[in-house]
């Protein structure tokens, strides 16, 4: 975990719990030096049920489809599409692009691309397709 929290107990006599936050950024480049794995999201932060995740794709994925969420890809470094069955979005740094829940993609980077993807807890690389592509779930760097 990113945020350092530390509990005090102050007055034990009223029970009460302080919590001081510890004020650090998360910096996307120091957490992308962390891992060079492709196609494996790691989670960096969270917001409410969100997860903020960073991932360097290269290649070709799979077709696949999030039946409950949409999905946000942000890159941040190098240029990458993403397919469709009716034709595709390229990206380039500084672009994001939101995927429909239920819509069939297939992210493609010609040479390696970072991205920060943004969705919900718990939700899957692979979507509802599986396969040997599944990368772990709930990974924090
Ligand atoms: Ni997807």
């Amino acid at each position: 975990m990113n945020l350092v929290w530390q509990a005090h107990q102050e007055n034990k006599s009223e029970n009460s719990l302080r919590i001081i936050m510890e004020y650090m950024p998360i910096n996307l480049k120091e957490k992308l030096s962390k891992f060079s794995d492709h196609w494996s999201p790691k989670i960096i932060a969270q917001m409410n049920d969100y997860h903020f995740k960073v991932v360097k794709f290269s290649g070709d994925f799979v077709w696949h489809r999030h039946e409950e969420t949409d999905e946000v890809f942000v890159v941040l470094d190098g240029k990458m599409s993403i397919q469709f069955r009716d034709g595709k979005v390229d990206l380039a740094p500084g672009e994001l692009f939101v995927v429909p829940k239920g819509l069939e993609h297939k992210p493609f980077a010609e040479k390696e691309c970072h991205i920060m993807l943004v969705e919900p807890a718990g939700t899957i690389n692979t979507g509802s397709a599986g396969g040997d592509r599944t990368a772990a779930d709930n990974v924090w760097i």
